[in-house]
């Protein structure tokens, strides 16, 4: 991640210093941003001259020395909330007193970082996603202790960068890592019940849906162990609430070494001899799955705007910009309808009598008063 978020600084102009401590990741970083670089130069998207111009902006460090001329520190190191307090309290002796320190973290609390701070109110989050050069979307966490001024200032320095900034209170997962957990958690359960198969689940979500990909072959792609982690650390981190609950298929495919594509086999098997299994393009299933996975990403939506974890806009651009959705969901809900919102997340209530399915009382707020999203 830190090389990707190099590079979008440097492309902006940005002389930028990346330090780690490992000689060979830096090797590895120089030398992965070249073919990079070279590929786009290949397909035309840069001339070699704004190449040469990128790199010559970028210089590697593994001991950390005199930082006072810089304005911005990103910090994406290992995810270790003691790690990272270690390196964020050693850093700030080495930069000015203006320089805003920033976490690159996807699961960690930013009060808890900056709480590793002399000065505290400098800290902030600033979530890429991956590849950082491709998504548009940058998460923007003030912790409780950070300073309005840092905020803006941090919010202009990555919109100067051509991204969009999305502004999210320090909570877990923030807005993309909390709002997409049911793409995944009741595409699970949905296998779980034998509604529909994963092959049919992702056709349904693709053709049905418009989804760039299927819940399992996104699961697949990003690993089994990783998916299964960020649930478990959401689903801990809010108190065990049941709408977060992990899924036994996903621990025992993680435990099992089916992880995915990268094990070359997941939910789909990825050896040559392999093949992919037919979807059951039954449409009344596939409407089914489709309108139970987004109802569920459209309550959590919602209910990240009931709890004010940040603006309406924010939510629909995190998720078209950050993982791509084919529409914001809060637009969606506007275009399907309040009422039918209220009345599908009723009825999964009604049948399974589980705190999962409840209704954002925004929505039935919103329903009642005939109100729609403010997108
Ligand atoms: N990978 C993703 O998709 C993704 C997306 C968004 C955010 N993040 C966040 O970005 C951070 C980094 O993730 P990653 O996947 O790039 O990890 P990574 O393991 O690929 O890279 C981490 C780098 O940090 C270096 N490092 C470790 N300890 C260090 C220290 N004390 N000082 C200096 N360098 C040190 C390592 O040598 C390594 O090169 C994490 O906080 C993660 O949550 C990752």
């Amino acid at each position: 991640m830190g090389s990707g978020i190099a590079q979008v600084a440097a492309t902006a102009g940005e002389d930028v210093v990346i330090y780690d401590t490992k000689e060979e990741a830096l090797k590895t970083a120089e030398e992965g941003l070249d073919k990079i670089l070279t590929r786009l130069v290949e397909k035309e998207k840069i001339t070699e001259s704004e190449k040469e111009r990128i790199q010559g902006k970028i210089s590697y460090i593994n001991t950390l020395r005199d930082l006072k001329e810089v304005d911005l520190v990103i910090e994406a190191i290992v995810e270790n909330l003691d790690v990272k307090q270690n390196v964020f309290s050693t850093i700030e002796k080495f930069v000015s007193d203006e320089c805003i320190l920033a976490s690159n973290t996807s699961s960690l609390s930013i009060a808890s970082i900056a709480s590793s701070l002399e000065k505290p109110e400098r800290c902030i989050g600033i979530h890429f996603f991956n590849p950082a050069p491709l998504m548009q979307l940058v998460e923007v966490v003030p912790a409780v202790q950070t300073a309005e001024e840092i905020l803006q200032k941090a919010v202009a320095i990555i919109k100067s960068w051509k991204k969009v900034v999305a502004v999210a209170k320090d909570t877990p997962g923030f807005i993309v890592n909390r709002v997409a957990r049911p793409f995944y958690g009741e595409a699970l359960r949905i296998y779980e019940e034998g509604i529909a198969d994963f092959a049919t689940i992702d056709w349904a979500m693709k053709e049905l849906g418009g989804f760039r990909m299927g819940p399992f072959e996104l699961m697949d792609f990003i690993g089994n162990d990783i998916n299964y982690t960020v649930t478990e650390t959401v689903f801990e981190a809010f108190y065990y609430d049941s709408r977060y609950k992990p899924s036994f298929t996903q621990k025992r495919y993680a435990e099992a070494g089916f992880l995915g594509r990268k094990s070359g086999r997941g939910y789909y098997n990825y050896s040559e001899s392999g093949s992919k299994p037919e979807a059951n393009k039954n449409e009344d299933i596939g409407k089914q799955v489709v309108e139970r996975i987004l109802i569920m990403l459209i309550n959590e939506a919602a209910d990240a705007r009931f709890w004010n974890i940040a603006s309406a806009t924010d939510i629909d651009n995190a998720m078209t910009k950050g993982v791509n959705y084919p529409k914001g969901l809060l637009s969606w809900a506007n275009e399907l309808g309040i009422d039918w919102c209220v009345q599908k997340m009723d009825e999964l209530y009604n049948f399974y009598r589980e705190d999962r399915y409840r209704c954002s009382p925004l929505l039935r707020q919103m329903h009642s008063k005939s109100e729609k999203f403010e997108v």
